[in-house]
């Protein structure tokens, strides 16, 4: 998601620093915002100059320290509560008084980052979705601890990318998750219960209820790995069963089903459309 925050941020006309954990994913996530712009001039929703502009707007780099001098910091890593309190820990010492934290987290407890700096009042969540240069909404987390004056910037901040912001509790899922990840897992329990085949789950959703996506091809998007980190999550934090990665998810998992980013997920991404992934056919011939 890093990527597309970092196009929505630069062709608002904000400074941006990018850092990844590494040069070669560093370079993937700067070919993918190169090509995500020009995909935007080809259908002259911006111009080439809006394009440079942006791409002008953006320092890419791997060192953490190269973002000693920014006023906001959206982090995006992954969804690992450790490797981002080791983040914000660090974050905290380069980073002068007035800097605000900001999580993309999708599912962890904002407050728990916030303990790892010396400035919890100074730290919010600012959660978009998937694909962020497209979907509306960014939720603004406010903690027990954040200042009214953090939350207010943090809330002006998201509208000023042109999203809609909704002000949210730091409650695991926030709004989104916590109604969206129950209905993504029950489609992989109906799926896992033979109810209906994948396409036919996704179509159901799809023409009965108008969703633009069905629930396996959006799992697909999201990744299999995601959903089931912020299942697991959001599991731990309510113990109720809802929130329970079904078997089938955790196996497909284990087996580098990721979905679309490894090719294979609930459909085959290696076919043009994708196939259902015929996963779970137990016969011989
Ligand atoms: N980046 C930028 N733009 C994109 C894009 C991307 N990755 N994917 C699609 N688009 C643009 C297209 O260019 C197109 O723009 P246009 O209307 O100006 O031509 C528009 O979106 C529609 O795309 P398509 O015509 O190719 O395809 P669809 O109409 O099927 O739309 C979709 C694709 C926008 C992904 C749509 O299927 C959709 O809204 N799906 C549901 C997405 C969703 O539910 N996201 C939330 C996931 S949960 C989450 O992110 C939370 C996290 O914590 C897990």
């Amino acid at each position: 998601m890093g990527s597309g925050i970092a196009q929505v941020v630069s062709l608002s006309g904000y400074r941006a620093t990018v850092v990844e954990v590494d040069e070669d994913v560093l370079q993937k996530g700067m070919k993918h915002l190169d090509t995500a712009l020009q995909k935007q001039v080809e259908k002259e929703k911006i111009t080439s100059q809006q394009k440079d502009a942006a791409l002008e707007n953006i320092i890419d780099t791997i060192f953490l320290s190269d973002l000693s001098e920014c006023d906001l910091i959206i982090e995006a890593a992954v969804e690992d509560i450790e490797a981002k309190k080791a983040i914000f820990s660090e974050l905290d010492k380069l980073c002068p008084e007035h800097t605000i934290f900001a999580s993309n987290t999708s599912s962890l407890t904002i407050m728990e980052m916030a303990a790892a700096t010396n400035r919890p009042d100074r730290f919010v969540g600012l959660h978009f979705f998937n694909p962020v240069p497209v979907m509306k909404l960014v939720e603004v987390v406010r903690t027990i601890a954040t200042k009214d004056d953090v939350f207010r910037d943090a809330f002006a901040f998201a509208r000023s990318l042109g999203k809609e912001a909704i002000a949210c509790k730091d409650n695991s899922g926030f709004v989104v998750n916590l109604l969206l990840i129950p209905f993504l897992l029950d489609a992989i329990r109906a799926l896992e219960n033979g109810v209906a085949s994948a396409d036919a789950i996704d179509k159901a959703m799809q023409l009965g209820c108008g969703h633009p996506m069905g629930p396996l091809s959006l799992i697909d998007y999201v990744g299999l790995d995601t959903t089931f980190y912020i299942a697991n999550i959001m599991f731990e934090e309510y113990k109720n069963n809802k929130y329970a990665p079904p078997p089938l998810l955790r196996k497909m998992v284990l087996a580098g089903y990721f979905g679309k980013k490894t090719g294979m997920g609930f459909y085959n991404y290696s076919e043009n459309p994708p196939k259902i992934n015929n996963f779970n056919n137990i016969r011989l011939d």
